[in-house]
């Protein structure tokens, strides 16, 4: 979309998103089909003539982040009746028009299956909530893409997720797996590297169970990856986020097949106990989950592994804490988010009793204590080596570049006369808290 100031009389929109990539992806889209409608985006809120709210459902908290934003817009609305206000994401799949009901500021509330209708619903005024919506229709009415030089890009695959965990609101307020066809996919990731994209990240809420109409019936992921790594100028290609039960042979052949399938992989387990596992309906073991590591470093063996950790499930004793610090220990993971566990209304698991609080908080700790040293040895065994770094920005530092490595981690690279878009041989230098420095290295 435009920036702001390259029409006098642009409206102005500010976008907030919580939560996950695909709520950043949706938001780029939601901007560019307002961008047709002429609003440009603005990072200043108080500036906006419409403010819209990208948002998560799931976590208790991050739910209630969106009143407490709401609550702070009121003075805001007050001062200036025209500003509309709207909600997007999963909190308006869930509550729907009761957001309005609580928070009458609100203008406009739209699920994530109804974004093509945003422009419709701002001209109108109203809502829009709609889980039946295929996903494709929604991708068929958003405007072309857009990439604003960026040589990295997200491209939704697939959505939604049919594995119902007893603790997760994504199935509900996702709703079933809907996978993007093959055609469309592949014309859009070629459309994407003709404008410069370089690093495309494939996403969905079970990406690796992604069964999408091809040319010749269904096809998994694997041959996805496979096509679109041919693609000519395409150098890096990521997938998130991945369900252990669903990584079959080919996609596991294709990490040591695929010099642009990056060695980087999100794979959550939430737990290291079969007694929680189960509890959880995840359908597979520890020990499946320890045999699956193994075999896709034996096929890609610099693979670093990220992960998803909840403490706390109902139920989860000492020794299932335990199990998890032993699985995190088997692993050695590059980095992994870990969760409190919160009940989420309407999921299997909100029917049991708690955990107490502070055995919660406690377990939280030690696991992110865990993973933080993991992080940090890991981090630390690249220190001395020569990667390929895709300069992302500018650094704020005078002639520093800022770009992601193979692996994924940020690199601040000393380079003055680097450029946005180039792909970089540099060597590592020192590890910082969340990112590596390192200085070009030439010929
Ligand atoms: N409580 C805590 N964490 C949760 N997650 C999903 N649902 C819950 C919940 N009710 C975590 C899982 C998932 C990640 C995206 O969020 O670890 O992988
Ligand atoms: Fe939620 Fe992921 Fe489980 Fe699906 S696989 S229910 S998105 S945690």
């Amino acid at each position: 979309m435009r920036k702001a100031g390259s029409m006098t009389e642009a409206k102005k929109l500010f976008i907030k998103t919580y939560g996950c990539q695909m709520n950043v992806y949706d938001s780029e889209r939601m901007a560019q089909a307002m961008g047709a409608e002429g609003y440009v985006l603005t990072e200043v809120q108080e500036d906006a003539d419409m403010v819209l709210l990208n948002t998560c459902h799931i976590r208790e908290k991050a739910s209630e982040k969106l009143y407490s934003d709401l609550g702070r817009l009121k003075p805001l609305k007050a001062a200036r009746p025209d500003l509309k206000v709207g909600v997007a994401g999963c909190v308006a799949q869930a509550e729907g028009d009761e957001i309005i009901r609580r928070m009458p500021l609100v203008d406009i509330v739209v699920g994530p299956q109804a974004y093509h209708r945003l422009p419709q619903l701002v001209r109108q005024g109203g809502s829009a909530v709609d889980t039946e919506f295929p996903a494709e229709d929604k991708f068929d009415h958003l405007p072309e893409r857009k990439t604003e030089g960026r040589p990295t890009a997200f491209l939704t695959v697939q959505e939604g997720c049919d594995k119902f965990c007893a603790f997760c609101v994504v199935p509900y307020t996702r709703g079933a797996e809907v996978s993007r066809p093959v055609e469309r996919l592949l014309k859009e990731a070629r459309d994407l590297v003709a404008k410069g994209v370089r690093d495309i990240s494939l996403l969905g809420q079970n990406v690796n169970a992604y069964h999408g109409q091809g040319p010749d019936g269904d096809w998994t992921l694997s041959r996805l990856l496979r096509e679109m790594a041919a693609i000519p100028g395409l150098d890096r290609l990521r997938y998130t986020t991945s369900h252990p039960n669903d990584m079959d042979d080919d996609l596991i052949a294709a990490h040591g097949d695929l010099p642009a399938l990056m060695p980087y992989l999100h794979l959550p387990v939430q737990s290291g106990s079969d007694r929680i596992l189960k509890a959880m309906n995840r359908k597979h073991t520890a020990e499946q989950y320890l045999r699956l590591i193994e075999r896709l470093r034996a096929a890609r063996p610099d693979l670093i592994f990220s992960s998803d950790f909840i403490v706390g499930f109902p139920g989860e004793s000492d020794a299932d804490h335990q199990a998890t610090l032993d699985l995190i220990r088997a692993v050695n993971f590059g980095s992994a988010y870990s969760f409190k566990y919160s009940a989420r209304p309407g999921t299997p698991a909100a029917e049991k009793a708690p955990v107490e609080d502070e055995v919660s908080d406690a377990r939280l700790q030690e696991l992110q204590a865990l993973i933080t040293a993991q992080q940090r040895a890991t981090q630390e065994a690249m220190v001395g080596r020569v990667v390929h770094v895709l300069y992302e920005k500018v650094g704020r530092k005078e002639g520093q570049m800022l770009g992601k490595s193979d692996h994924l981690h940020a690199v601040h690279v000393d380079d003055p006369t680097g450029r946005i878009g180039q792909m970089a041989r540099v060597k590592i230098t020192a590890s910082m808290t969340n990112s590596l420095s390192a200085v070009p290295v030439t010929g």
